[in-house]
């Protein structure tokens, strides 16, 4: 049995109530320090400690790298194999090195979507699409240099969405526990099958007990299951999402600044760049989750 387990009610409280009491402690604490790491991507032992804690209670933890802007793409990888990421996925428009560089493209593929636009992006996880052997578990978020204006994250656990789900009513997660509940349609690109249809459901269990997530608020693109407990709980979800809740994080990271996460929910607002402040982020896509040994 696991916390996840709709059967077992008093596992899942105390770790709802464990999540809970550590959020709001974080809420008095301030802000979260945000953790230091050596410019070539070296995390000192007690910075270490400091984000494995963070992941433990929040499943994200935000970092400054000393030293150059310039030398930071080089110290990504490095920073992934510290956290025990293995694998990284490689979506269509990433480097050579799997890396992916997001600032605003005119021309290509990439500015189709809108990630490479200077659009705001509504809630999602990272790889909501992509087939179930390659899920998205983790990811870094890396701010080379950050817009003129705008650009912040808006940043949202999924074990707290997943609580508030229980809470107001446990068939909703039955609903978004169905396999096929919400399904992406194939990707066709000048008459070329990029990706097939992929089904499956919002919450996952992992092998360790730990829950992921994979949505996204867009109406395009994604079908829905039409029964009315899944269209209620997605109701519930979408007010939970618009809603001032204090378990949503707003933070604008700096150039040189990045979140560590286990592939929680977040946003982008809408940017402007100009000629000295054009808006450069560096994104890493693991299919495993963060293990700090
Ligand atoms: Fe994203």
């Amino acid at each position: 049995m696991s916390q996840l387990d709709l059967g077992d009610q008093r596992a899942y409280q105390q770790w709802a109530d464990a999540k809970r009491a550590a959020f709001d402690q974080r809420q008095s604490d301030d802000f979260a320090p945000v953790v230091d790491i050596d410019g070539d991507g070296n995390i000192p032992p007690p910075a270490l400690q400091i984000i494995a804690q963070q992941i433990a209670r929040y499943n994200f933890a935000i970092y400054r790298l000393q030293g150059k802007v310039e030398d930071h793409l080089a110290s990504l990888r490095n920073i992934g194999r510290q956290l025990g990421l293995k694998e990284m996925d490689k979506n269509l428009c990433a480097r050579e090195d799997r890396i992916t560089r997001l600032t605003v493209q005119d021309q290509g593929r990439a500015n189709l979507y809108i990630p490479y636009t200077n659009k705001a992006i509504g809630w999602h996880t990272d790889g909501y699409y992509n087939p179930m052997h390659q899920r998205v578990l983790a990811m870094v978020l890396h701010c080379e240099q950050p817009a003129a204006e705008g650009g912040d994250n808006q940043l949202l656990d999924p074990d707290l969405v997943y609580i508030h789900l229980r809470d107001e009513n446990p068939m909703y997660i039955k609903a978004l526990t169905q396999p096929q509940v919400m399904c992406i349609p194939q990707n066709i690109e000048d008459g070329e099958l990029i990706r097939p249809q992929t089904c499956s459901a919002v919450f996952l269990e992992e092998d360790d007990s730990a829950l992921s997530m994979r949505f996204s608020k867009r109406k395009h693109n994604i079908i829905w299951a039409e029964d009315a407990l899944t269209r209620e709980a997605l109701d519930c979800l979408f007010k939970f999402l618009e809603s001032d809740t204090r378990y949503i994080i707003n933070y604008r990271l700096n150039a040189g600044e990045g979140v560590i996460n286990n592939n929680v929910l977040h946003t982008r607002s809408a940017f402007v760049d100009d000629t000295q402040h054009k808006r450069v982020y560096y994104r890493a896509r693991y299919y495993n989750r963060i293990n700090i040994q």
